[in-house]
């Protein structure tokens, strides 16, 4: 099964200017860095990395949960740090949707839209809370697509990974493996809360994987479709392949067991493969 994003490679015009707002201003630890290259270790396993891009890309949308005895905690922290945080156009900057969770967003130098998220259904003892903003991990990365690619991409998901659907609608679709949440939306239906076009941003995202057995039915299931891939002979432990032009990576990673979803209470937490 999909246990969780692993690692997430975006594209930035400034590996400065990305060190000064997710090192010096969120306090996320830098793994590596090089002139050309930095990643940031927001949780154990997670790793986002930011490439000195030279081609226009479009922002990302990322999400990372919290725990809801500390989310309050968290908001108070960005502010207290000076993240500017985004308003809805009633004014509000919290949201809470259905009494089940509420959420804030931010944005980075180069406009990438984030979000600190929690759910009143995810267990706090599982993860431990990380950082000055205790975050748990990388819930949503967004997937925007033509309009009418939509349900393919989605139903590609389910068929080859194993993913759960929820929000389905036209337009919009939660994809689901374990604590990894794609959100898949036509770029016709804007980011809230500020109505951000939702374009094709340059990333690579990199999924935790539970077994090699997984990654072998992936591979089956790839060949089946036509789809191509790539895997290599000394790396078993990892294929990757594109769908709908997002360059998507399977990885067995030993640092994220896979019975955290179900232990975390995940709606969907239980997979089809
Ligand atoms: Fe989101």
């Amino acid at each position: 099964m999909v246990t969780h994003f692993s690692r997430l490679q975006l594209q930035t015009f400034s590996i400065q200017g990305v060190k000064q707002f997710y090192h010096e201003q969120l306090a996320f630890p830098v793994s590596y860095e090089s002139d050309t290259e930095i990643h940031f270790q927001p949780t154990p396993s997670v790793t986002l990395c930011f490439t000195e891009g030279s081609e226009p890309t479009a922002p990302a949308h990322i999400a990372f949960e919290v725990a809801t005895s500390g989310f309050d905690a968290a908001v108070n922290w960005l502010g207290d740090h000076n993240v500017a945080l985004l308003k809805w156009p009633d004014g509000r900057i919290v949201d809470g949707f259905g009494g089940t969770g509420k959420n804030v967003y931010f944005r980075d130098g180069d406009g990438n839209l984030l979000e600190i998220i929690c759910h009143s259904y995810v267990q706090e003892d599982v993860l431990p809370s990380i950082g000055a903003m205790g975050l748990l991990y990388l819930r949503e990365v967004g997937f925007p697509v033509e309009a009418d690619a939509v349900v393919a991409f989605r139903e590609q998901l389910v068929r080859l990974l194993g993913f759960q659907l929820d929000k389905v609608y036209d337009n919009f679709t939660f994809a689901i493996g374990g604590t990894a949440h794609g959100v898949i939306v036509s770029k016709t239906r804007k980011w809230i809360p500020i109505a951000m076009t939702a374009l094709q941003p340059a990333m690579n995202v990199i999924l935790g994987v539970s077994s090699i057995a997984f990654l072998e039915g992936v591979k089956s299931r790839l060949d089946a479709d036509g789809i191509p891939y790539e895997s290599e002979p000394d790396a078993p432990n990892r294929v990757s392949f594109q769908l709908h032009a997002y360059p998507i990576c399977l990885e067995l990673t030993e640092d994220f067991e896979a019975d955290v979803p179900a232990r975390l209470q995940l709606p969907l937490a239980r997979q089809t493969l």
